[in-house]
């Protein structure tokens, strides 16, 4: 019996040995909402027994696993407090102009983490032997670190893809089909718009090569001592995870490209209770619930006080109750019917059935929550993603989109009274709902096995689309247009020369007729 056990007790220490693999994370964005994505998985993995190392703005301080190590970076809140313009210049929408202040305030995060001793101690001085390198794959400077780390790297991204991702990868494009998600275009495109994306799609490259591509191979080699640049360190990614929930646009991807959606998503069992206070409010507003949250990053405190006072009048003229998330203690002239907090437990307040409607900056998981909860929409986008999903509302009729730089209270209102009385967005909303909680696996466990998967087979290289083996030159083919146009010049030339020797031999046939 004894030597039963003893072997068993073998088994299974060899077995947790082989099973528990070194695993670092480096989750960069200071979000919430990208971050209890992250939240999800690294928990995961350690919950499989895994020895757990992560960096991120947003620990979980969990006691619960001796094998997760967090490192607490939270300190980069500080910077997006900073720097709010570069994600909040609501006058100045510009498609191109948007990614590129995305990237300068990544800049600006990664150097704040960088004046942390364990980020330093791990980029100067890492003695682990780590199995997998998972990166928060949001700002190309962070797959520098897999220069030190020399583990496996795979990415993840909270939201679809903007066509930059797609280029790191080489998966496929098409400008019309699908255009760019950070571009206010989605399906059924107008003339104008189709011209404006292939306009778009060639702008926005060249802009991001010389202005973010170029300054980045200094800053890969100052920080990570590497002569390699971005697209060469994406490309030896194994896998990259990204958000593609139910309306994303359905699009050809390559092998490495791994789609999940609704993540941070919670079932019925895991709503946590509401604070008494506010389950009161939500459970006597008899006429049902607006609820109001431009997201974690966009300060609704910090618009216009010309904007406030707009949507206060508006809400002010409806006769539903308002939890508006603002980020200060007071806003002046609040009517009776407005309640504000710089926090709400979003997901427990759009699943209480008297939620009526929901207006939101769109970020990609506030859409995803609005749908698991069937929750009609007020898109009022802002920067990056916002736009794409936006007009991702209105061509599926499941609420209407607020222009923040044009819209009166008047308008607003209108806005609000459209979306609550005509049932027809509630019932879209649902149906899309029902649809998107049929999945042939659990995202959750889908990311963890291929995660290990990339562990057990030293990075699964052969998963690497065969495009990125290719230099510049020839995916593009210009060595194959470079021959054919010059051989056609070369054709055209000869065909001349020839039917010049051709018209003079014709043209002096005649005389040696008549001399003869
Ligand atoms: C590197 O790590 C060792 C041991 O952990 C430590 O003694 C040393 O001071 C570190 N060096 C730097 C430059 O951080
Ligand atoms: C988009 O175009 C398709 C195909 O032409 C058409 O069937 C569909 O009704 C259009 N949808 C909208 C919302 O315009
Ligand atoms: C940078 O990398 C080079 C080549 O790998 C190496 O010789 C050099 O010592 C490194 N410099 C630092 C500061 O680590
Ligand atoms: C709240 O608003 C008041 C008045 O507008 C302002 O003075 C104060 O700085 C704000 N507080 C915060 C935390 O933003």
């Amino acid at each position: 019996m004894l030597c039963k056990i003893s072997v068993f007790v073998v088994f299974i220490a060899a077995l947790s040995l082989t099973d528990s693999a070194k695993i670092l994370g480096y989750f960069l964005y200071p979000s919430y909402s990208h971050q209890i994505v992250y939240q999800k998985i690294w928990l995961e993995l350690a919950r499989r027994g895994h020895d757990v190392t992560v960096f991120t703005p947003n620990p979980t301080k969990s006691r619960e696993f001796q094998n997760l190590k967090e490192v607490d970076l939270s300190d980069s809140y500080k910077v997006l407090e900073e720097h709010h313009e570069l994600i909040s210049d609501y006058d100045d929408v510009d498609y191109v102009e948007d990614t590129i202040r995305l990237t300068k305030l990544c800049k600006l995060v990664l150097e704040q983490q960088l004046t942390h001793p364990d980020v330093q101690n791990l980029i100067h001085n890492n003695t682990e032997q780590y199995d997998l390198l998972v990166v928060e794959f949001v700002y190309p400077i962070i797959f520098g670190l897999k220069e030190v780390v020399k583990a496996p790297m795979v990415g993840i991204l909270t939201f679809e893809p903007s066509l930059s991702w797609h280029d790191y990868m080489r998966s496929p494009t098409h400008p019309i089909a699908t255009p760019n998600s950070f571009l206010p275009m989605y399906k059924n495109l107008t003339f104008l718009e189709r011209l404006y994306s292939v306009y778009h799609s060639v702008h926005y490259r060249v802009s991001l090569v010389f202005r973010v591509g170029f300054p980045m191979r200094g800053l890969l080699y100052q920080i990570f001592n590497t002569t390699k640049n971005t697209f060469e360190l994406a490309a030896e990614t194994s896998i990259v995870f990204v958000n593609t929930p139910i309306l994303g646009l359905p699009r050809p991807t390559v092998p490495q490209m791994i789609t999940y959606s609704g993540l941070h998503l919670k079932g019925p069992n895991e709503l946590s209770q509401l604070p008494k206070d506010l389950k009161n409010i939500l459970d006597t507003a008899e006429n049902g619930v607006i609820y109001f949250s431009l997201g974690s990053n966009i300060k609704s405190d910090k618009l216009s006080d010309d904007k406030k006072n707009e949507l206060l009048t508006a809400f002010s003229q409806l006769p539903y109750t308002v939890l508006w998330k603002f980020e200060n203690d007071s806003i002046a002239n609040k009517p009776g019917n407005v309640y504000i907090s710089k926090w709400y437990p979003q997901q427990e307040v759009l699943a209480h059935p008297n939620v009526k409607l929901f207006i939101t900056q769109v970020g990609l998981q506030s859409l995803e929550e609005a749908i698991h909860f069937g929750v009609p929409l007020i898109g009022m986008p802002f920067y990056a993603d916002q736009h794409h999903n936006a007009r991702k509302i209105v061509y599926h009729k499941i609420g209407v989109e607020v222009d923040y730089k044009t819209f009166t209270a008047e308008s607003l209102k209108s806005s609000i009274e459209e979306v609550i009385r005509n049932p027809s967005y509630k019932e879209k909303i649902s149906k899309i709902s029902e649809l998107s909680r049929e999945k042939p696996m659990d995202d959750l466990e889908k990311i963890v096995w291929y995660m290990e998967y990339v562990i057990r087979h030293q990075g699964a290289p052969y998963l690497k689309n065969s495009a990125l083996d290719l230099p510049l030159y020839q995916y593009l083919m210009l060595d194959v247009y470079a021959f054919l146009i010059i051989s056609a010049i070369l054709i055209w030339r000869i065909m001349r020369k020839l039917l010049r020797v051709l018209s003079n031999v014709f043209k002096s046939s005649p005389n040696k007729d008549k001399r003869d």
